[in-house]
């Protein structure tokens, strides 16, 4: 950190504190808070951090995929990877990172994910309207916690044509980084997507299934599971 952003860091901190806004330890959710309803149940379902349920069938380093050339460096620390009210189908992506020698959820490994909108655009696709330097859209970057757990809410991204009888199917990029570990790169793709019979890069090991779930009376959203394994980095 520069001295510069240092001094303005330490304003903005005792700006906050003066004015009463630090949460103690002990902070409890509000009222406001309301009922979480399926969501609440949803997360009582996270797998436990030892040996047993929510471990991999299959002990082998998660699939690497091509990087492609919508990356930008950089993204915000966010859950939620679309700004709000996205257009799309609301989709939660969740997981937890392990490392394949020692079979231990990796904690503080980070994420990188974009994507693309439901029309299948991102937001620097097109050469003539590039993106403000500091608008991240449809782009974000996640923290596994202690039991390598992540999670992210975004909306499902639609497929793009890349020739003229040559579709991208459905995707979620993933840059995914960790002490000690091999850097991946990859992607995340969705059961039942026509066009990954025609596409060149689709691997069945990074394709997930999506359950739909009931949020609130109308609302409904859909989620899946993505664990990714890490190699170890050679020493
Ligand atoms: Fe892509």
């Amino acid at each position: 950190m520069s001295e510069t952003s240092r001094r303005d860091f330490v304003k903005r901190g005792c700006g906050l504190a003066a004015a009463g806004l630090v949460l103690g330890a002990d902070a409890e959710p509000t009222e406001a808070s309301g009922d979480l309803g399926a969501y609440a149940r949803y997360q009582q379902e996270k797998p436990p951090a030892r040996n047993g349920a929510g471990q991999p069938a299959n002990w082998v380093a998660t699939e690497d995929n091509i990087l492609g050339p919508f990356h930008r460096r950089g993204a915000p620390f966010r859950a939620k990877v679309t700004p709000p009210l996205e257009p799309g189908t609301v989709l939660l992506v969740s997981g937890r990172v392990f490392g394949l020698d020692t079979r231990r959820p990796l904690a503080n490994a980070v994420i990188d994910v974009w994507q693309a909108n439901h029309q299948g655009r991102y937001d620097n696709d097109d050469p003539k309207r590039p993106p403000a330097a500091n608008v991240f859209v449809n782009r974000a970057r996640v923290i596994t916690d202690e039991n390598g757990y992540y999670e992210f809410e975004t909306i499902k991204p639609g497929p793009y044509r890349i020739g003229p009888k040559t579709w991208r199917p459905s995707h979620i990029h993933y840059w995914v980084r960790a002490p000690r570990y091999r850097e991946l790169i990859t992607q995340l793709y969705f059961r039942g997507d026509e066009h990954q019979k025609t596409d060149n890069w689709i691997r069945d090991s990074l394709i997930i299934d999506l359950r739909e779930n009931r949020a609130a009376a109308k609302a409904t959203y859909k989620s899946g599971t993505f664990n990714i394994i890490l190699a170890a980095a050679a020493r």
